[in-house]
């Protein structure tokens, strides 16, 4: 194995022209870890807020500069070596994992903790394993295991061209839910070929002020009074913010038990269980082909800024991928 390796980091937060090809040292794995030859890595919204240091959280790791240096979370490639005490992995397997807490991915090589990776699935793609871990998870818990839509229900998904989102519309279609899909005039037919029943271009109308109601609502970009939420809540409905401005973030926690009381309506905030292994039903619908992945583009690794430029203007059509290896 080589010394040195090609990295994609940054010391500054700000646009993607803050970004750098790097030499870096190909990390040793400590006790417990992983050493991953990353094959494929997506991007996402994190991805965006780290790089730019906003909102305000995406500062938690470093209040004036970045502390880590090499972003990229959701990747998938294969053992190049395992530290002392790790059990279950020989050099060559392939490998996926979300790695939010530790980052490093943008990069041919990434130590990780043993305990945060799994097998890809027979059949599966690096690039595909690559795209489901963060937008899978949010998708996921937000449609079944916390918003547990169902059969006959009203489902809304806001920002549901990216991403989480379209994995989200394939879900709740699956519950047996009629889904509204938000987003961009660019993702409209996008989200219909997902499976959407009625779309709406969040740039010409407030969803939340269509005199609709729904049972269920998805919100991946919320930036509105906990107010407007339970207004577009049937009776007994439940809202999810996922993602957003800290001040809606604020409004949700603090207003939303109280406006929602009437109507008997849930407002609050989706806390997402990051990590492949919580993700396990979702990798068995891609791998038997119920869900699909979409990956809307792919770059190579010095492209990584191109992509996130791609990304950050919201033009992605489901997940952008970097091809590594
Ligand atoms: N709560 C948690 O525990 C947790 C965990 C992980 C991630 N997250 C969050 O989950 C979200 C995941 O997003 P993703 O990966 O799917 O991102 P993505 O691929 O960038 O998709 C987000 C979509 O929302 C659209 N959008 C932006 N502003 C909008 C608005 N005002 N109204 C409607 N749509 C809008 C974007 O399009 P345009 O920009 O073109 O408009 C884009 O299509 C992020 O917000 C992330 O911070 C939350």
């Amino acid at each position: 194995m080589m010394d040195a390796m090609r990295a994609v980091a940054y010391t500054r937060y700000g646009s993607p022209d803050v970004l750098r090809l790097v030499d870096l040292p190909v990390p040793e794995p400590r006790p417990g870890e992983v050493l991953v030859k990353v094959h494929a890595v997506s991007l996402n919204a994190s991805d965006w807020e780290n790089l730019r240091g906003r909102p305000a959280y995406a500062r938690l790791g470093g209040v004036f500069r970045p502390r880590r240096h090499v972003l990229g979370s959701d990747i998938a490639g294969t053992v190049e070596s395992t530290g002392a005490g790790v059990t279950g992995f020989e050099p060559g397997d392939a490998v996926f994992a979300d790695i939010l807490s530790y980052l490093g991915g943008f990069a041919e090589y990434v130590r990780v903790p043993a305990k945060v990776l799994a097998p890809v699935p027979a059949g599966m793609s690096f690039v595909e394993a690559a795209a489901l871990p963060q937008a899978g998870a949010v998708a996921l818990d937000g449609i079944r295991e916390k918003g547990q839509a169902r059969a006959g229900q009203r489902v809304l998904i806001n920002g549901a061209g990216g991403g989480s989102g379209s994995y989200a519309i394939q879900l709740a279609k699956l519950a047996g839910a009629e889904v509204t899909g938000v987003d961009n005039a660019e993702k409209l037919d996008f989200m219909r070929s997902l499976g959407a029943d009625h779309v709406i271009d969040y740039r010409r109308e407030d969803y939340t002020a269509r005199g609709e109601t729904y049972d269920l609502i998805l919100d991946l970009a919320a930036y509105r009074p906990a107010a407007a939420y339970a207004r577009a809540l049937a009776p007994g409905g439940r809202f999810l913010y996922v993602g957003g401005s800290v001040r809606t973030l604020a409004r949700v926690l603090l207003a939303g038990p109280l406006v929602g009381r009437a109507g008997d309506k849930k407002i609050g905030l989706l806390v997402v269980r990051l990590g492949v292994q919580h993700i396990a039903p979702l990798v068995e619908m891609c791998s038997t082909g119920r869900v699909r992945t979409v990956i809307d583009r792919s770059y190579p690794l010095g492209e990584v800024p191109e992509a996130l430029r791609y990304l950050g203007a919201g033009h992605a059509r489901g997940k952008v991928v970097i091809t590594v290896a």
